[in-house]
């Protein structure tokens, strides 16, 4: 697996893979990885000759500077999980020079109205980092395929629609969310919980799948009464969001209509660590 520490090294590898003819895959990351990462590089290896990761803990899309100072940083376990995957060719590992040649700030997006619930709503201008930080990984990577987590549903929605806007020539992909045997969805977040909370965090999933059981049946406003009513008889848990989205627009529902999509989406502080999951309805 190379390793490629600045924008120049990365570049000329492209460079000479493309003009082989080599089909690249991408998944950008922000390190602390686990199998739900891994899991991306596993469906990438079946459909592109070449795959490649990314670390980079980008700053613009922290609103809070005390989650980006907290952010798990563990570098050398991370490359080894890529190496062992057996799956990754190299992965880039960006100085902020690389991602901000002129200082440390975000571009500004509209991704048509994607971006206004939700995370969006919750923590202010994280998507335009997160939009400053994907356009720049992939104009620099230049991957046939780029894969994204169907655990950040809203980030996988907002990418293909930046992909579009920008005419950027690269497929987007989401993959399902992994997830512990429990239900559990993985996250870089689960290694700040204590056991006891790692457990009890099974709530967030049995709920999304109680909600998938009323879905059609309990009106959205009773099923929204129904979670909220789970977390505050919770102990140690503060729900931040639930909310049924059209899958498309991503737009908050009071009513299912008949010939529509809808999703799930569930914040949930336990202890002060924030969960986020999420499930298609059906
Ligand atoms: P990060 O949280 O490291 O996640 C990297 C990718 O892994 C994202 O596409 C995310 O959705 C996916 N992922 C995380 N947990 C997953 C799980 N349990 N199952 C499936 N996929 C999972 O998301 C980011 O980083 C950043 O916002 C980034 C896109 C890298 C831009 O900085």
């Amino acid at each position: 697996m190379e390793i490629f520490r600045n924008k120049a090294a990365l570049v000329a590898f492209v460079e000479r893979n493309r003009e082989m003819g080599k089909v690249i895959g991408f998944a950008p990351t922000m390190g602390a990885l686990h199998e739900g990462h891994i899991a991306l590089y596993e469906s990438a290896s079946a459909e592109n000759d070449l795959i490649i990761s990314s670390i980079f803990v980008n700053p613009t899309q922290f609103n809070n500077p005390e989650d980006l100072t907290k952010y798990p940083r563990t570098i050398e376990a991370d490359l080894e999980k890529l190496q062992d995957s057996g799956v990754v060719h190299a992965v880039y590992l960006p100085e902020a020079v690389d991602i901000y040649p002129e200082g440390i700030k975000s571009k500004h997006y509209s991704f048509d109205g994607l971006e206004d619930q939700m995370e969006g709503a919750s923590r202010p201008g994280h998507f335009d980092g997160v939009g400053t930080v994907v356009e720049e990984l992939l104009r620099q990577v230049q991957p046939d395929n780029a894969y994204f987590g169907e655990k950040d549903y809203q980030q996988l929605a907002i990418v293909k629609n930046l992909v579009k806007q920008k005419n950027l020539p690269v497929t987007v992909k989401g993959i399902p969310t992994q997830r512990l045997e429990n239900g559990l969805a993985r996250s870089s977040r689960n290694s700040r919980l204590t056991p006891e909370q790692r457990e009890a965090a099974t709530v967030l999933y049995e709920t999304l799948l109680k909600v998938n059981d009323w879905f059609r049946v309990v009106s959205v406003p009773e099923i929204n009464n129904r979670v909220t009513e789970i977390f505050n008889s919770t102990p140690g848990m503060v729900m931040e969001y639930f909310i049924i989205a059209d899958e498309e627009t991503l737009k908050e529902t009071d009513f299912f209509y008949k010939d529509r999509s809808y999703r799930a989406f569930l914040v949930v502080f336990v202890g002060n660590v924030r969960l986020i999951d999420n499930l298609h309805l059906d």
